[in-house]
C-alpha cells in the first residue's frame, strides 16, 4: 500500500452503513472512492449514498456502481472524505491543484464532518510555501481581475491545458495563484472572494474536522484545534 491509500484506509473506516458521504477529486480521494465501491460490492457497508465533487469522481464513482445523490435531495452530508495540497496548522488548508475546489467547497461546507487524506508531504508549516491558491474566475472578464490578484501578494497565472485555458466544471477558468507565504487565510480568503469576477478560492479555512496523514511509519490523526 502507497501513502495515500494508507491514508484512505483509515478514511473508509470512519464510514458507517446508511451514510450520505460527500467524494472528493484528486488521487489520494479517488483511492477513497474505490475503497468505499468495494466495501459496497463485499457487502461489508450498505445504504451507502454519494455526492461526487467532480465529474471525473462522478465517472468513478458510476464504474464502482455507488449510488449517488445531489446536495438537492440530501442538503447535509454525514462525512466528506477528500484531499488537499496543502494541510497548514489548525487544519487550514489549499485545495484546488484537481480544478475541483468549488464543488468541494460547497460539499464541505454541507457536512458534518470533512476529513482530509494525504501523505506526509503535503503537510506545512507556513501556507503557501508548496502550493498556489487556486482561484476559479469567470471566464468573460479575464483578463481583468489579474491586477487585483497580484494586487493581494500573489504572482497569478492562468492554468493551462493544450493551449487552452482549463475548464472547470462549471466552465469557469482557474488562475494559481503563488503566494510566497499566507499569513492570514481567512483575511486572504475573504479578500480574494471580493474581488468581481472571482467565484471561489481553494483556501479552506475552518472547514476540515480531522485529516489522517500517512507517513512510512504509519497514519497520524489531526483534529482541527
Ligand atoms: C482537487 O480539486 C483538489 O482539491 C485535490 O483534493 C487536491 O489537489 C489533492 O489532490 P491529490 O490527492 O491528487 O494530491
Amino acid at each position: 500500500m502507497n501513502l495515500k491509500e494508507m491514508a484512505a484506509e483509515r478514511a473508509v473506516g470512519c464510514v458507517q452503513s446508511g451514510m450520505v458521504v460527500g467524494m472528493g477529486t484528486g488521487t489520494t480521494a479517488r483511492y477513497f472512492v474505490e475503497m468505499l465501491g468495494q466495501r459496497l460490492l463485499d457487502g461489508r457497508l450498505k445504504n451507502i449514498l454519494g455526492v461526487p465533487t467532480s465529474s471525473e469522481t462522478e465517472r468513478l464513482a458510476r464504474h464502482w456502481e455507488i449510488p449517488l445523490t445531489s446536495l438537492r435531495e440530501h442538503s447535509l452530508l454525514d462525512l466528506t472524505v477528500d484531499g488537499a495540497d496543502e494541510v497548514g496548522p489548525g487544519l487550514v488548508l489549499i485545495k484546488g491543484q484537481g480544478g475541483a475546489l468549488l464543488h468541494e467547497k460547497i460539499v464541505a461546507r454541507a457536512s458534518r464532518q470533512e476529513i482530509i487524506v494525504a501523505d506526509e508531504g503535503k503537510l506545512v508549516q507556513i501556507l503557501g510555501s508548496r502550493a498556489p491558491v487556486a482561484v476559479e474566475v469567470i471566464p468573460f472578464g479575464w483578463p481583468t481581475y489579474e491586477s487585483a490578484l497580484r494586487g493581494l501578494g500573489c504572482e497569478p497565472q492562468l492554468r493551462m491545458v493544450d493551449d487552452e485555458p482549463y475548464l472547470t466544471d462549471e466552465r469557469n477558468y482557474i488562475v494559481d495563484c503563488h503566494f510566497a507565504q499566507i499569513d492570514d487565510p481567512r483575511g486572504l480568503e475573504r479578500e480574494l472572494n471580493s474581488i468581481t469576477g472571482v467565484v471561489e478560492n481553494g483556501l479552506f479555512v475552518g472547514l476540515a474536522h480531522r485529516a489522517f496523514i500517512a507517513s512510512p511509519t504509519g497514519v497520524t490523526e489531526l483534529s482541527a484545534a
